[in-house]
């Protein structure tokens, strides 16, 4: 008979939270102007000849929310970003009545960073001054380039002209704002991109995202793919950016995201350091922590099927428990995209977990180089950042690198029964 005692090996398999990771919110507005031919988001081109239904959406987030409160209560949520899509599509009278349904629902942090991302082809000077005074204190702007061949090769709706509009009056009104740009373009140039970071650094941000363009499946660059910059050019605008955006001042601080000192979004920290979020809205994910586990849950993702089932109080299409096999690559997913990493006894806190079932993958990383070999942090090295994927896979399962080879979008996801 085996002498370890019943209790113990659950104690060995389940996670244990001394205390709860930190909360955030997540909506999600699933609608824009047009869809842009690169991008794989849950966002559609809104075609209807009538205004969006924006009361019918506000009421459904309401109901959705009202759903998940017993699965946070009484837990205070630090910060909210409503996502998209295009949320700055939503006449700011929603956005205030989405934020007053929020604060009356659940404990918001007095000093919360309340996130809105935003279309410059949705700018209007009064519109975000209204945002603003609805309680959005910080704006996430898409503008891309400030560059017209490229705006036009990515099919924005909006020109240079207006994203500099946009970023003026955001600068003003909000202060606190983040220019989202690609780089690696069809057909630019290590010239180009520093044009586009010299264009974004006369504004002054506190924080600038530049992501590389990906050509993700099931989007219109996929199947018709444009010129793109090849590796090597890739590489070269990417050093070329990274390098102009240190020297203005900035910490490049994740993988894609760059903010003066103590400017980075507490909203994306709180998931790189694998603290919990409630998503609401179509096809939002949330990770919840509970005493003993943690879960992850998907909304309904198609914007009607979500207005309908979340109205009656059913807005889950896919719940499941993360599996202890899973913790260590799920962690180190999200925890090494920060340059700076995290300290080692977060993995502990966060995952409910010894940091010992990673053990292995994090011989293996330091053993390659990819790790710094200081056992008080997990930091990826300069190698590490460079190849992230292949250090993130190293603390695969192997059952989970083979399911990683599988199509399977739904991942461990369980498929609840179908609400008729
Ligand atoms: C969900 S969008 C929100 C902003 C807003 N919808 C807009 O586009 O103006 C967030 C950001 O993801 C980036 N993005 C979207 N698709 C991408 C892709 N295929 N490759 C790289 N970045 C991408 C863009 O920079 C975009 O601003
Ligand atoms: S506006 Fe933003 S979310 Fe909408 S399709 Fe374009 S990139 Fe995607």
């Amino acid at each position: 008979m085996s002498d370890v005692h019943p209790f113990d090996v659950a104690a060995l398999t389940r996670p244990q939270f001394k205390a709860l990771p930190p909360l955030s919110l997540y909506v999600h507005v699933p609608w824009c102007l047009r869809k842009c031919p690169y991008c794989d988001f849950n966002s559609h081109a809104w075609r209807g000849t009538d205004a969006l239904p924006h009361d019918a959406y506000v009421d459904a987030l309401i109901a959705d929310l009202e759903s998940a409160l017993p699965s946070v209560w009484g837990r205070k949520v630090h910060t909210v970003f409503i996502g998209g899509g295009t949320p700055s599509l939503l006449p700011a009278a929603s956005i205030e009545r989405l934020l007053s349904a929020i604060r009356a629902r659940v404990p918001l942090a007095p000093d919360a960073e309340v996130t809105l991302e935003a279309n410059p082809g949705t700018f209007e000077r009064g519109k975000f001054a209204d945002f603003f005074a609805a309680g959005v204190n910080r704006l996430s702007l898409g503008i891309q380039s400030f560059d017209d061949r490229f705006l036009h090769a990515l099919g924005r709706v909006h020109d240079a002209t207006e994203a500099r509009h946009a970023a003026e009056a955001a600068l003003m009104i909000f202060g606190n704002v983040n220019l989202d740009l690609m780089f690696a373009l069809p057909g630019q140039n290590v010239d180009d991109a520093t044009r586009d970071v010299a264009a974004a650094l006369a504004f002054a941000p506190p924080h600038l995202s530049f992501y590389q363009l990906t050509l993700e499946p099931n989007t219109l660059f996929h199947r018709f793919p444009p010129p793109l910059p090849d590796d090597e050019q890739a590489a070269d605008i990417e050093e070329a950016v990274v390098d102009m955006l240190a020297h203005a001042g900035y910490v490049h601080y994740e993988t894609s995201a760059h903010a003066k000192p103590s400017r980075e979004c507490r909203h994306n920290l709180n998931y790189w350091r694998f603290g919990d979020y409630l998503g609401i809205g179509a096809g939002a994910h949330s990770k919840l922590s509970f005493a003993d586990r943690i879960v992850r849950q998907l909304r309904w993702k198609h914007p009607q099927s979500y207005l309908d089932r979340a109205a009656r109080g059913e807005p889950l299409q896919e719940q499941a428990d993360v599996s202890r096999r899973d913790l260590p690559f799920e962690f180190m997913l999200n925890a090494l995209r920060l340059s700076e990493g995290v300290p080692a006894a977060l993995f502990a806190e966060r995952t409910g977990m010894p940091l010992s079932i990673a053990s292995r993958g994090i011989a293996e990383a330091t053993r390659k180089g990819l790790l710094e070999p200081d056992p008080a942090v997990l930091k990826p090295t300069a190698l590490g950042r460079r190849f992230l994927n292949d250090l993130q896979a190293l603390f695969l399962t192997d059952a989970a690198r083979k399911r990683a080879t599988e199509p399977a979008v739904a991942g461990e996801l369980v498929r609840l029964p179908a609400v008729p």
